[in-house]
């Protein structure tokens, strides 16, 4: 984790101790730290310093306008995928210069609205994306810039929900593919080629698979580079793992940027990432309160407060959060299955969790939970979505008030 430790039997967001946070904005919360995500921001920077590079996160991780403020403040650039994601962007007036569009099927409104905005980049995956981007940018009297997302068929060697550079997935185009497009691209006023992009998976925790498809992007780079292209941009996507429990052995930051820059030796390129989880995954948590506790055979369940719906990832991808009480209780450790209360079996937040003395009314934090939380979370169940906090130093502000029932039926009729 990122901003948060465990002192005096107490687990702490900087100097705020979760249990305060749990006490003023209630459960369940989601709670990230400032110093977390700016100490994470900036040792990447510090680690691409060798060349040019543009920090664009991928803002589908967490799009809270606090944390991207926090962000743009700190000179990051942005991967959006959406209309949503453009307008948020927009709002806390970012640079855009310093986005880009990623996604496999974006529509002719997102791409007009997003060319009206002058970003820096569309990452296209289609021939019929690259006509329709034509079409739109030269009734604008404009030239849009533009990479192609190359699938190289790498396997990512990730979760298989979260893999995105084989040939059977619907990601990008193969490089044979890509070739034709950027030469066809030359003769469309609309256009300008001014990248290449890849984006093989998410949460990866092997770096072999990461260089050899920058490798291949490399070597595309080059060529259309010999062929005439003025290419500006190498964008190398995201997808950096972390590590979801202690001890888990993770490739370290530097090991990913090694892995990214070294196919790129000698290219005169600014290099492009769009980690998500890497910056913000373990610069939160998640607060559950502990509604009951329920004996099970030799285990037992403690049902909280917190669902499938607030945090989706144990239910879709098997995800193993660590998860600890904010207040240590003095007792022999017992192991729960931490449970939440929707109507599905699916529905457990971690199972094997050891916790001493638990009783009705504790607060648990489930950690790991910055990334893909809080931008997953639904009201099913009917379930207003949680408040999100920020911590900074001593201080805590609520960043998103919890939703309310009202808010659940909005734009319903009767
Ligand atoms: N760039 C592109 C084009 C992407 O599709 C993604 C993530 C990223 C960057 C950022 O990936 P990251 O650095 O965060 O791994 N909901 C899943 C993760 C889905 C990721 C989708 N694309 C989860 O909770 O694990």
């Amino acid at each position: 984790m990122s901003g948060f430790s465990a002192r005096r039997g107490l687990w702490w967001a900087e100097q705020v101790p979760l249990l305060s946070v749990a006490e003023f904005v209630g459960t369940p919360t989601y709670v990230y730290s400032t110093q977390g995500l700016v100490e994470r921001y900036q040792a990447l920077d510090r680690a691409l310093v060798s060349c040019p590079h543009l920090i664009a996160y991928s803002v589908k991780a967490n799009s809270n306008l606090a944390l991207l403020k926090l962000m743009a403040e700190q000179g990051a650039g942005f991967d959006i995928v959406s209309l949503g994601e453009l307008a948020r962007v927009r709002k806390v007036r970012a640079d855009m210069r310093r986005v880009v569009f990623s996604g496999v099927g974006k529509t002719a409104e997102e791409l007009d609205v997003a060319l009206a905005a002058k970003i820096a980049l569309f990452n296209v995956e289609s021939a019929s994306e690259l006509v329709m981007l034509d079409a739109l940018a030269r009734r604008r009297k404009m030239k849009a810039p533009f990479a192609i997302r190359v699938n190289p068929d790498v396997d990512a060697r990730t979760h298989r929900h979260l893999a995105t550079g084989s040939r059977e997935t619907k990601f990008g185009v193969p490089v044979t593919e890509a070739k034709a497009l950027y030469a066809w691209s030359r003769g469309m006023k609309g256009l300008r080629a001014l990248g290449v992009d890849g984006h093989i998976g998410s949460q990866m925790t092997r770096v072999a698979p990461l260089e050899r498809a920058v490798g291949t992007l490399a070597r595309l780079y080059r060529s259309l580079c010999a062929d005439g292209f003025g290419l500006e941009y190498l964008d190398v996507g995201g997808g950096w793992g972390i590590d979801y429990q202690q001890g888990e052995r993770v490739p370290t930051m530097q090991t990913f940027v090694d892995a990214v820059l070294k196919p790129l030796r000698g290219l005169a390129t600014t290099v492009v990432v769009e980690p998500g989880r890497w910056l913000v995954g373990n610069a939160g948590v998640l607060l559950a309160r502990v509604q009951h506790v329920k004996p099970s055979g030799q285990s037992a369940f403690a049902i909280v407060d917190a669902g499938m719906n607030d945090l989706l990832r144990p239910a879709l991808y098997q995800a193993k959060h660590a998860v600890t009480a904010v207040a240590r209780r003095p007792g022999r450790a017992r192991e729960y299955t931490v449970v939440g209360p929707i109507c599905e079996t699916a529905d457990v937040m971690a199972k094997a969790v050891r916790l001493s003395g638990l009783q009705q009314g504790d607060v648990l934090a489930i950690h790991s939970a910055g990334a893909y939380g809080m931008s997953m979370a639904s009201n099913y169940n009917s379930r207003p979505r949680p408040a999100e906090v920020l911590v900074e130093g001593g201080r805590f502000r609520v960043i998103r008030e919890r939703e309310t029932v009202e808010q659940l039926w909005r734009g319903e009729t009767l």
